[in-house]
């Protein structure tokens, strides 16, 4: 038994955590590899011809082609290089079109038209929230993690909806590499949701769970290690927030205390590929109680303002 499993056995657990030493990345190398394996695995190139691959790619050249043709300073002659990749995605793609395909084909004729001196885009006025800004934050204000869920049925329409909602979020270059692998029945939730450590004091009539995870595929690592949970957290925020106002309660859970074998458990039972990080599980249902929201700091605390002339 090596030594740190020994200190383990026989310390209690506060003072494993406290021992920092304990967490020396030399001493936890196994588990950082671990934890770096997705990774490691799309960066060996495996994946840079598969279809959502290229399709992600081409979000991403034809977002950089738009930014460019979108100026109110736009001169014909730049991007020919971006150009070129996102012609050799369509190419590759053939017929695997998608809304977000057409929109970037689009973009692509588009930036080939202003080269040729076409007029330039016509900017339309910017519209106004459906929400005033004290709607907004009574609504965020209104949710909360509820963990005393009623045993009724989730509708499956409510994954589609939470999916919508996750769409519309914001993701880098566009490559909209969220993906969510829903459970829907008793069974099948705590099956699922079972692979998670903090799936506790929830009870057994849970109806309906869900799995966060990220296509790592369209990243450059290590570049952009920390961009896919960047990209994908803004979907699950929006998946949350819509799924509170269907009226359903949606508690996260944290994947930080898995072990290999309850990911080699959750990606089997949810059919998840290895491109895909697991981000955060999720216990979807409809409250029979309003939880207290837990109290939050001041939001001057998180708040640093950088003035200019300062
Ligand atoms: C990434 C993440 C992981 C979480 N993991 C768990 C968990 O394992 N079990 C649990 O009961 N709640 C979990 N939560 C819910 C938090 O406890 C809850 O969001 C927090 O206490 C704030 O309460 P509120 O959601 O009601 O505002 C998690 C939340 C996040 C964002």
């Amino acid at each position: 038994m090596n030594i740190k499993k020994k200190l383990r056995s026989v310390l209690p657990a506060s003072w494993i955590r406290s021992l920092s030493i304990l967490r020396n990345p030399c001493l936890l190398h196994k588990t950082y590899g671990q934890r770096l394996a997705p990774f490691l695995r799309v960066s060996a190139g495996a994946h840079a011809s598969d279809v959502d691959t290229l399709k992600a790619r081409l979000r991403m050249y034809a977002h950089i082609l738009e930014k460019g043709i979108r100026r109110r300073d736009f001169e014909p002659g730049h991007g020919s290089a971006i150009h070129s990749q996102a012609i050799t995605c369509l190419a590759r793609l053939a017929c695997n079109d998608d809304e977000s395909v057409r929109w970037a084909r689009a973009i692509v004729a588009e930036y080939e038209v202003l080269q040729r001196g076409a007029p330039t885009h016509k900017f339309s006025p910017p519209h106004a929230s459906p929400l005033t800004a004290e709607q907004s934050l009574a609504f965020l204000q209104s949710r909360s993690s509820c963990r005393d869920l009623s045993d009724a049925p989730v509708p499956e329409d409510a994954f589609l909806q939470m999916a919508e909602a996750a769409q519309q979020a914001a993701t880098s270059c566009n490559r909209q590499t969220l993906r969510m692998f829903c459970a829907s029945g008793n069974e099948a939730a705590l099956g699922l949701l079972g692979c998670f450590k903090g799936f506790t004091g929830f009870g057994r009539g849970v109806q309906a769970g869900i799995v966060f995870a990220v296509d790592l595929r369209p990243y450059d690592f290590p570049r952009e290690l920390f961009v896919p949970a960047v990209d994908s957290s803004l979907g699950v925020q929006n998946a949350v927030m819509q799924a509170h106002a269907i009226g359903l309660s949606v508690t996260l859970l944290s994947w930080g205390n898995s072990t290999p074998a309850d990911e080699e458990k959750l990606r089997r039972l949810a059919g998840i590929p290895d491109y895909c990080l697991i981000l955060v599980g999720a216990v979807v249902g409809f409250p029979l109680s309003n939880p207290e929201k837990p109290a939050r700091m001041p939001a001057r605390d998180i708040l640093r303002i950088i003035r200019s002339g300062k």
